[in-house]
């Protein structure tokens, strides 16, 4: 357990170091990823992030090229083709493909972002693939998302109500105009694209809930057939769990869907001055 943790910690270290790391792939490992018909027009290089929880080396970039004529246009479809055809041992997660379950989320030439909704930058330039920042890394391109997800089931992601149901299992109904009040909320696929490229999530992962939760925290505040609103509020009127948001906004710019978690964080505060009206 202890060597798991520790090894745990240096990958942390050195994933954070890595940006600044030259790429140390190997020539021969490059060669023989190497398609057999080059064409220099169409062939790109991936430079991605590896790093064996049971293997001595330390993280490396290792560089794969690829014809993008014999290659689907996302990132996706390249890591996709690096695994099948050229590299086994390459790990990332993904599921749906498109845009829907956010497991394919990582970072790509500096920026989060899902891999199958990111297009393969043009032939010629070197394309990086890293895990999202700031993670304990598991494997390759996997991170550890249990702190992130414990920090979403602490803000109680469900209809909370005081009220017992007139009827048992009747639904509770909501006017459209309440229903809107949720857009820019519910489409959000816990990719955790946000939370990761915020800096005050970076220096405090464990403390402060980061973009996404309080997201979803203010997604349940304004939830019109939610009546624990009260009790919400104050779960999380907290210097670290709310007040570590310094409204940088590197979370709108990073989600994949559009949406704005800064925009909802600023709006629990101003709850939070006038008691939840
Ligand atoms: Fe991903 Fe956007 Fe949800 Fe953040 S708000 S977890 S970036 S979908
Ligand atoms: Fe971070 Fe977004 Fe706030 S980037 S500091 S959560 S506005
Ligand atoms: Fe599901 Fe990319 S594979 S979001």
């Amino acid at each position: 357990m202890a060597t798991s943790l520790f090894r745990r910690a240096v990958s942390r270290v050195s994933t954070a170091r890595f940006v600044l790391a030259r790429a140390h792939a190997s020539e021969a490992q490059a060669q023989q990823v190497e398609p057999k018909a080059r064409s220099a027009a169409t062939l790109k290089t991936f430079s991605i992030y590896r790093w064996n929880p049971d293997s001595p080396s330390k993280p490396e970039l290792q560089e794969y090229k690829i014809d993008l004529k014999e290659c689907g246009p996302m990132v996706l479809d390249a890591l996709i083709k690096i695994k099948n055809e050229f590299d086994p041992t390459l790990t990332f997660r993904r599921s749906c493909r498109e845009g829907i379950c956010g497991s394919c989320a990582m970072n790509i030439d500096g920026c989060n972002g899902l891999a199958c909704l990111t297009k393969i930058p043009s032939a010629g330039s070197n394309t990086t693939i890293t895990p999202l920042p700031h993670m304990f890394v598991i494997k390759d391109l996997v991170v550890d998302m249990t702190n992130f997800y414990n920090q979403y089931k602490s803000i109680e992601p469900w209809l909370k109500r005081k009220t017992p149901a007139s009827v048992p299992g009747k639904e509770i109904l909501q006017s459209k105009k309440d229903r809107a009040k949720l857009d820019g909320m519910y489409e959000c696929i816990l990719c955790a694209c946000c939370s990761t490229s915020c800096p005050s999530y970076w220096w405090n992962p464990e403390s402060y809930l980061g973009p996404a939760a309080l997201l979803h925290a203010n997604r349940w505040i304004s939830d019109s057939r939610d009546e624990y609103t009260k009790e919400r509020l104050e779960a999380i009127n907290d210097e670290f769990k709310l007040y570590r948001c310094h409204t940088i906004l590197n979370c709108a710019r990073a989600c994949p869907k559009g949406l704005n978690p800064g925009k909802q964080i600023t709006h629990i505060k101003q709850l939070q001055l006038t008691g939840g009206k």
